[in-house]
């Protein structure tokens, strides 16, 4: 008798097994007709300096063909690290092209991150809640993740860090919570990074969207203060990650992280096997983005924009919504923020009922790593205009309504 010759089942990667089902319903929902997505966190593409932009590429490209069309070093066009170190660089802060490594957008430094500091295993701790691209890019490294949440008054910091590779940390305008932590948590951060030897991430996409006021120094800043005052470059435990994705646009797929010159000498050997080197066009364009001010000109009309549409969206939240949930008011950001009064209420469910009343929010399960947090959802101000923000807010209502219901 012959043997069978049937093909093996493909065998792939267990972290794969631990995926959240919902982030895939929410990326397919994408498609459904007439839906309202709140869930996302996209900038409104009205905003993209699409001129400018063009202009500036023909310019890169006509000025420096062999750097925009060819491979470049892994670490980042030399000229584009002097200019993110100086932009970021003050009296305590001293920033040499060493510390600045470019990368392709905040996406790759977080996988970075997790390449070279998680073995199998090893511990994260996370402020609560999470990221949840920073959660899914660790994942495959199979590390325990650690809650960490700033917000209670009575967290230990040096607990939470104790034994951990590192923490992760969203000062401005977190995503999911569009909260700001304040300096004096950013000082115990940054005091208890050094007295555990945990680095401390901190990603910093949304520090341009302030609509109320000025933000507290970055935990980049102050752990400078304790630096050496010997004229050698930044070596202290804090890993900073910048991006144009928010404050440009983020299909230009350009970002940075800015540490001590060990950190970024490792991080640069594990963007080798990533992707070589970063775009060299969209590298130039950055070079040119920060000597027209773009940035600086743009954030104005963004402020406006999105600030406004903040507005609008905690106004029809306070006309429909405050019987079912209580919620913080985001001082900047792209996200409100909102737990569900009853605490029976499972917003991995209510997702689906947000569905059907054609309306996606972003449930509090993705931006958990345990998963246990049920009554949450993100609801996105940015792309949708006050009158779809209404209707999205008036559907939720529904569908709040409708699965309240069914618990009796
Ligand atoms: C907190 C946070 N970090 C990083 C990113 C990644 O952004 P990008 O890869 O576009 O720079 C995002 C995107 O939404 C984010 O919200």
């Amino acid at each position: 008798m012959q043997a069978s010759q049937a093909t093996p089942p493909a065998s792939f990667a267990g972290w794969l097994d631990d995926t959240n089902d919902i982030t895939r319903a929410f990326l397919a929902a994408g498609q459904i007709p007439g839906l309202i997505n709140i869930a996302g966190g996209l900038p409104d593409p009205q905003v993209y300096p699409v001129d400018a932009l063009a202009e500036i590429a023909a310019q890169s490209v006509a000025e420096f063909p062999n750097e925009t069309l060819g491979y470049g070093t892994i670490e980042g066009l030399p000229d584009l690290r002097r200019a993110v170190a100086a932009r970021y660089s003050t009296d305590s802060l001293r920033l040499s092209p060493e510390n600045v490594l470019i990368t392709t957008s905040g996406m790759q430094a977080l996988d970075l991150i997790g390449k070279v500091l998680l073995n199998e295993g090893d511990t994260m701790a996370g402020q609560f809640p999470t990221y949840l691209g920073a959660l899914d890019s660790w994942r495959p490294r199979r590390p325990h993740f650690r809650n960490m949440n700033l917000q209670t008054n009575d967290l230990d910091f040096v607990a939470a860090m104790t034994g951990a590779k590192f923490a992760y940390t969203v000062p401005n305008f977190s995503n999911p919570t569009g909260r700001l932590v304040p300096e004096q948590t950013r000082r115990e951060l940054v005091a208890a990074a050094r007295q555990t030897g945990a680095w401390l991430v901190e990603d910093d996409p949304y520090g341009g969207l302030s609509y109320d006021g000025p933000i507290p120094p970055s935990a980049l800043e102050i752990s400078a203060e304790d630096e050496p005052d010997d004229g050698s470059p930044y070596s202290g435990p804090v890993i900073y990650l910048g991006t144009l994705s928010k404050m440009v646009a983020p299909g230009l797929r350009v970002g940075w992280a800015i540490a001590a010159p060990e950190m970024i000498a490792a991080l640069t050997t594990a963007k080798q096997g990533s992707d070589l080197c970063t775009s060299g066009l969209t590298q130039r364009m950055t070079c040119k983005i920060f000597e027209a001010g773009l940035i600086e000109s743009m954030n104005p009309v963004m402020l406006r924009l999105y600030g406004g549409r903040r507005d609008a969206l905690l106004a029809a939240m306070d006309r429909h919504l405050t019987d079912f949930f209580d919620w913080q008011f985001p001082e900047g950001g792209m996200f409100v923020w909102a737990s569900a009064k009853d605490e029976r209420l499972n917003t991995d469910e209510l997702f689906k009922f947000g569905l059907e009343e054609l309306v996606c929010v972003t449930p509090s399960s993705v931006f958990d790593s345990q998963e246990e947090f049920r009554r949450g959802i993100r609801l996105n101000f940015t792309i949708n205009d006050a009158e779809a923000l209404e209707e999205a807010v008036i559907r939720l209502a529904r569908a709040t309504r409708r699965l309240l219901a069914t618990l009796g």
